[in-house]
């Protein structure tokens, strides 16, 4: 198994001036983006680590709603060591997280704000932020960018803003469509899970318009449970 520091190694970032999107996701070996409707199930005890580190590296956490709505994100938070290895690069304590949801389709009750160790960024459109957004103002933050739809790059620039330029975006393939369609993506991390599970799950992307995107491998790492962690960078 790579230990968590051979995986802060295989995962480093060279420098952190300007902004980086980094997306993470696991898949069957067959394409498929859940197991019972939920990714963890397809991911493995290297997969999680993977997602600790980082988690670590990040300025920022950033999920779609529909991912909250279907795994729930409460309590998201690095352990100790991480958090000295933040300080010791000036960084907060424990990364944000922001949560895109263009309708406001979100419960202020639900656990991604209720158990945050740092209240939640909810990014809107402006006409939900002004027709809804007073909902969240005791759990969250809201940002409003774009006027009826979000505009990703204002919202990329709004997170500069406030010192994050690092962005660890853990999908779901909505967003991940969204990202890509605006040209958002920096790197791809994509865990390998050695499973063949059929049904009727989608794949990491959805929504982006057909394209010849080209990415270049910049590292792969396996396990002995027999997932590959891919490193995709854009070229
Ligand atoms: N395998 C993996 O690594 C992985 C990772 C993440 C998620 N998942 C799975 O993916 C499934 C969810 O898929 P999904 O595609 O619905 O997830 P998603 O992208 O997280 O959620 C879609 C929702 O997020 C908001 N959103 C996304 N892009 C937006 C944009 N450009 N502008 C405004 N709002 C935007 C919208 O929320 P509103 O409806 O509130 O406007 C939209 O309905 C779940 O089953 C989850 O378990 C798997």
């Amino acid at each position: 198994m790579p230990t968590h520091s051979e995986l802060f190694d295989a995962y480093a970032l060279h420098g952190r001036d300007g902004t980086r999107v980094r997306m993470n996701f696991v898949s069957s070996a067959d394409g498929a983006v859940t197991l019972g409707g939920q990714s963890g199930a397809l991911g493995g005890d290297t997969d999680r680590e993977l997602m600790q580190v980082l988690r670590a590296m990040a300025d920022v956490v950033l999920v779609g709603a529909g991912t909250v709505r279907a795994e729930g994100y409460g309590g998201l938070k690095v352990d100790e060591g991480d958090v000295e290895w933040r300080r010791a690069r000036g960084l907060d304590d424990q990364p944000a997280l922001a949560v895109l949801s263009g309708r406001l389709h979100l419960d202020p009750a639900d656990s991604v704000f209720t158990e945050a160790v740092r209240a939640p960024v909810i990014v809107t459109t402006d006409a939900a932020a002004a027709a809804d957004g007073r909902r969240f103002e005791s759990v969250a933050t809201v940002l409003a960018c774009g006027e009826d739809e979000v505009d990703l790059a204002a919202m990329l620039d709004a997170f500069a803003r406030r010192g994050w330029t690092q962005v660890l975006c853990e999908g779901g393939p909505h967003l991940f469509g969204a990202l890509l369609q605006a040209d958002l993506v920096d790197e791809v991390c994509i865990t390998l899970a050695p499973r063949f599970v059929g049904g009727e799950a989608g794949r990491i992307v959805q929504g982006a318009a057909e394209a010849d995107r080209r990415f270049h491998l910049a590292g792969v790492v396996t396990d002995d449970e027999g997932f590959v962690f891919f490193r995709y960078v854009a070229s």
